[in-house]
């Protein structure tokens, strides 16, 4: 029995047309900035985001960091939602590699409480306290499934952040879903943003890639920060190759993955109304449980917590395989 597999919208495999996009794509030696085509994506994405200039990254978790450390500076700190990426899941990267400290708010659905960061602002307080130099957002925001951040909200913290000389970081590893759930322009979210951080490697389903984004001094030093931290590849342009095709191919059809993620919270019980995007959160109290019985019936989900079940949709999940899936997981709920 074929395995339906709903662990993560980052387990897709490229298609026979990325593939051959990927074979036929002319390269070079990406540290010495003679790659075209990693030349090409970054000039395209920088582009379809307002900004002066990006950056290609092997993954999500090091554009975060370049991203966070072109406006943090060690001993400052940055402010963000509890559960974002840059907090939970990026083993400390920021206090690790560039001395910076965080503080949280707590948001509904990892929504800005705007409120609770104007509380938690420290500006230059003198010699006792850290001081707050960035913001950082994550839309969409994986751990709260896949919830978007309405503009409305994410222009009341640029006005904020305009207001007390503060900048803002963009988690966008999913801002794809973003945009395709609301309508909202990719540069409208790229307005918002001092610096943000896009992946390939998610939704849009190319095998590795992200990129960070911003003003082209900030990503000159981005640049150098990279090459320290071992992320300079060379004949980069096979997976940047995979990057230009997704995104010509994989972006509009994201709507498709989000009916797939309603349909199925509704099998297990869940408000698909609440369901803004690809990501799919069900409380149940036997979590583990669930996720055994699924598997043994070809359904692969995770438990992200005792009591947290997480489905993902992505490109490799047909209406055939979701309706499969949600005929399975309704049995087993
Ligand atoms: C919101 C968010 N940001 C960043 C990342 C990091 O991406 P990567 O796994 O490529 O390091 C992830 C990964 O799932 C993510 O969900």
């Amino acid at each position: 029995m074929p395995l339906i597999d709903l662990r993560s919208d980052t387990v897709t495999r490229p298609t026979e047309a990325m593939r051959t996009a990927m074979a036929r794509a002319e390269v070079g030696d990406d540290v010495y900035g003679e790659d075209p085509t990693v030349l090409a994506l970054q000039d395209r994405v920088a582009a379809l985001f307002g900004h002066e200039a990006a950056l290609f990254t092997p993954t999500g978790s090091m554009a975060n960091v370049l991203g966070v450390r072109a406006l943090v500076a060690p001993g400052q700190e940055v402010l963000c939602e509890s559960s974002a990426h840059i907090a939970r899941a990026e083993l400390g990267a920021h206090g690790a590699f560039s001395g910076i400290t965080m503080r949280t708010w707590t948001g509904d659905r990892g929504q800005v409480d705007l409120p609770m960061v104007q509380r938690l602002f420290a500006p230059d307080l003198g010699p006792f306290f850290v001081r707050t130099t960035a913001l950082s957002v994550e839309n969409t925001h994986n751990f709260a499934g896949g919830a978007v951040l309405p503009i409305v909200d994410l222009l009341a913290l640029r006005a904020y952040a305009d207001e007390v000389g503060s900048r803002i970081h963009l988690d966008g590893a999913r801002i794809w879903n973003a945009h395709v759930a609301t309508g909202v322009p990719l540069a409208s979210y790229g307005a918002v943003a001092d610096v943000l951080s896009v992946c390939l490697s998610k939704g849009l389903g190319a095998p590795v890639g992200s990129l960070v984004v911003g003003p082209a001094a900030l990503i000159e030093e981005a640049r150098i920060w990279r090459k320290r931290m071992g992320g300079g590849m060379r004949q980069a342009g096979i997976l940047a190759a995979a990057g230009l095709h997704a995104l010509d191919h994989h972006v509009e059809r994201l709507a498709d993955d989000h009916t797939h993620a309603r349909l199925l919270a509704e099998a297990c019980g869940a408000d698909p109304a609440a369901v803004d995007t690809n990501i799919v959160v069900v409380e149940r109290a036997d979590a583990p449980a669930f996720v055994a019985a699924a598997k043994d019936q070809g359904v692969l989900v995770s438990a992200v917590g005792p009591r947290t079940v997480r489905l993902v949709t992505h490109l490799d999940v047909s209406t055939a395989d979701a309706e499969q899936a949600a005929r399975t997981l309704a049995s087993i709920a």
